[in-house]
């Protein structure tokens, strides 16, 4: 069921940005964009999987700060160049090294991130290790494809999911996408379900308050292809 490896092969995916672009077209980005920036504007964040730091630079023109940590050196070099004279990222592959006690984060952000992580215990690890880096009354962003919607063939992304592992957390398959002159790229993905996501934030001590689900075009008749979840510390609540 996992390979325990998948953060790897997708630091050697050297077309990552090109995939981002084309899962996420600008009508997922603006929709992501309306619902993340709100909760960032004039925090502390943490991009957790900056990956090619796209999504750290449109966050830092809103957050007061923000921490771009990834394990890829690969995507990190990327985020450098796509971060370099932005004063506000510090971009780091040891987040568990970085002391932020000072000023821990008030928002960690996991966009396109755990549907990467091929196992409950190293999504767990992963959660821990970001939520340690956060204050008290910190609120945790995940997004990710929505799950309940895996198998159809959106326009241009074709995935082998199939719907009877809807509840086997970790159930790996592919997607393959369509980049447009012909060309295709195809990558693995974990697949987890929403329940699932909400065990996360439950082991990492958070609680969900709101799940958006967001499509490319209003009105598709293709449902929800993204969802961002929204989660505070219960101890907050
Ligand atoms: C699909 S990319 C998403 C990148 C970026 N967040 C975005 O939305 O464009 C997933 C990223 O998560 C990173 N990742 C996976 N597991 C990780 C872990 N345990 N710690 C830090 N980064 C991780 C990968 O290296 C990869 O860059």
């Amino acid at each position: 069921m996992s390979n325990g490896n998948r953060d790897v092969q997708w630091g050697h995916l050297g077309k990552y940005a090109e995939v981002a672009d084309a899962d996420r077209p600008v009508e997922i980005i603006q929709q992501m964009d309306e619902i993340v920036g709100p909760i960032i504007a004039g925090k502390r964040v943490i991009d957790a999987g900056c990956g090619a730091g796209q999504f750290s630079v449109r966050y830092a023109r809103l957050a007061s700060q923000v921490v771009a940590y990834d394990t890829s050196s690969e995507l990190l070099a990327k985020t450098r160049l796509v971060t370099a004279g932005t004063p506000n990222i510090i971009v780091t592959d040891d987040l568990a090294g970085l002391d932020m006690t000072a000023q821990p984060a008030q928002v960690a952000v996991l966009n396109a991130v755990l549907l990467t992580v091929p196992s409950v215990e190293q999504v767990n690890r992963l959660l821990a290790l970001v939520t340690s880096k956060m204050t008290d009354d910190g609120v945790l962003v995940i997004a990710d494809p929505h799950p309940c919607f895996r198998q159809y063939a959106v326009p241009g992304k074709v995935t082998t999911f199939k719907p009877e592992n809807y509840l086997t957390p970790g159930s790996e398959f592919e997607c393959k996408l369509d980049l447009g002159d012909g060309k295709s790229v195809t990558f693995p993905d974990s697949h987890y379900s929403v329940g699932q996501y909400v065990q996360f934030m439950r082991k990492a001590g958070f609680k969900l308050l709101d799940i958006h689900e967001i499509s490319h075009a209003p009105q598709s008749p293709y449902g929800a292809s993204w969802m961002v979840m929204v989660a505070a510390r219960e101890m907050a609540r």
